[in-house]
């Protein structure tokens, strides 16, 4: 099948090389000539283990290919897939500008019917805006589906090709029937297609993750209990896990979620609550903890040391999550910029997510080549992502390194009796110091 990408970010990108490798000819579209140029010669702009491989086969194969122009790109295109932007407005509601724009842009240059696909995280009733905005210029029947994506940064690839459920929202027969036959390869093992209207597809994809926020956000507030009562969160985490109705499934205590799609998703499901007069109180609640989560080490380590003016933090970390170098919404900044206001120092390692902070950060905090590096002469470690590489570290080669040997793990990594053992002051969270 012939198959249209608008848009090359994260999700665009991972949907075109993917349904390349299940054999259908793709066209990535994207108005940024650099980015497609890159592209054009192999170069990928982000970091997403895996994806390359599958890149690179399916250039050298020609069923993949990037272009600037949206009229050469969608010629023959029995599907077009809209993955552009939709940024928080100021009003925290999502802003639908990219994917109106473009869908004006079709309806004049659609040749034959074509199934327009909304992939991009988007508020009930935009299939409608996306239908009205084509329709107005059509010449020729379209069908617009909602098929929202659930990949997570750092496993995109295997999430794309494994999915736990493909949703499909649409009312036209037609329109199931060729998504139905696209997404065949990849639901193989019994794994559902789920048929629906638009607007439950749309509210899907929010309640999925705004769900998934609240759960992580629960577990957190659990963990806050744990340390008033004495009692341990990875201990609770395990016994309600257990129960299949709970699931064990992001139920990790830490230093609040991050990323571009949770925070994102859960203000403008709020937002959009709001716009129909309801109030979604839960979520509400859930975005102000988890701001509040983000900074819990900073009191802990102002507790411990007092004033920490003129002292030194190695972070481990800055990545909103292990596998990606992406920063947004990360807790370690936060946690940074903390430490930096309060006048103290930092030290700092991350795998992949360096070279995205020093162009935030530039030179106000020291980047170092691995995580020694980073703790040497440091009054104290933080630990914000994690990292495989951060989970068995030397500890005897740290307590050289540090000038105190005190940890404040916002990732729960270790165990904290053999913490005691060897000899660390270690705060985590919800386990007791
Ligand atoms: C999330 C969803 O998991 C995907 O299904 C969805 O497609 C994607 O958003 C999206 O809307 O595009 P992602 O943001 O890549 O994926 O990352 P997650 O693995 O879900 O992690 C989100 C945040 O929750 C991270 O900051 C992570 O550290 C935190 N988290 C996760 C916890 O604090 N505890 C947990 O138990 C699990």
């Amino acid at each position: 099948m012939k198959i249209a990408v608008v848009g090359t970010g994260y999700v665009g990108l991972v949907t075109g090389t993917c349904f390349a490798e299940t054999g259908n000819h793709v066209t990535c579209i994207d108005i940024d000539e650099k980015k497609v140029e890159k592209l054009k010669n192999k170069v990928i702009p982000i970091y997403e283990p895996g994806l390359d491989v599958l890149f690179d086969r399916n250039i050298k194969q020609g069923r993949l290919d990037f272009t600037t122009n949206l009229k050469e790109g969608i010629k023959g295109a029995k599907i077009i897939f809209l993955a552009l932007p939709t940024p928080p407005g100021e009003d925290g509601s999502a802003d639908l500008s990219y994917i109106l724009k473009v869908a004006d842009d079709l309806g004049p240059i659609l040749e034959d019917y074509t199934v327009i696909v909304d992939k991009s995280t988007v508020p009930v009733g935009t299939a409608d805006k996306v239908t009205a905005a084509i329709a107005a210029n059509a010449k020729v029947e379209f069908s617009v589906v909602s098929n929202p994506e659930f990949l997570r940064e750092g496993v995109a690839v295997e999430d794309f090709m494994k999915p736990d459920r493909v949703v499909i929202g649409t009312s036209s027969k037609k329109a199931q029937k060729i998504m139905e036959e696209l997404y065949a390869p990849l639901v193989r093992q019994g794994n559902p297609v789920i048929t629906m209207d638009e607007k439950s597809a749309e509210l899907t994809k929010y309640a999925a993750n705004s769900f998934l926020a609240t759960k992580i956000t629960f577990m957190n507030e659990i963990a806050n209990m744990c340390e008033l009562v004495g009692a341990d969160v990875d201990m609770v985490r395990k016994g309600v896990g257990t129960d299949s109705r709970i699931g064990k499934r992001f139920l990790f205590a830490g230093i609040g979620y991050g990323g571009s799609c949770f925070p994102k998703d859960v203000q403008a499901l709020a937002k959009s609550a709001k716009e129909v007069n309801y109030d979604f109180e839960i979520l509400n609640a859930v975005m102000s903890k988890n701001e509040t989560q983000k900074t819990k080490l900073i009191d802990r380590i102002k507790d411990h040391f007092g004033d920490i003016k003129g002292k030194t933090f190695s972070v481990w970390g800055l990545a909103f999550k292990p596998y990606t170098d992406d920063i947004r919404e990360a807790p370690a900044l936060v946690n940074i910029k903390a430490l930096l206001d309060a006048g103290a120092k930092v030290k700092t390692y991350d795998p992949e997510a360096m070279e995205n902070v020093k162009g935030q950060l530039g030179d106000s905090i020291e980047f170092c080549e691995d995580e020694y590096a980073a703790a040497e002469g440091a009054d104290a470690l933080l630990i914000m992502t994690e990292w495989p590489v951060f989970r068995t570290p030397e500890f005897d080669k740290i307590k050289t390194l540090l000038k105190e040997n005190v940890i404040f793990d916002g990732r729960n990594l270790y165990n904290t009796e053999t913490m005691a053992e060897l000899g660390f002051t270690y705060y985590s969270i919800g386990r007791a110091a």
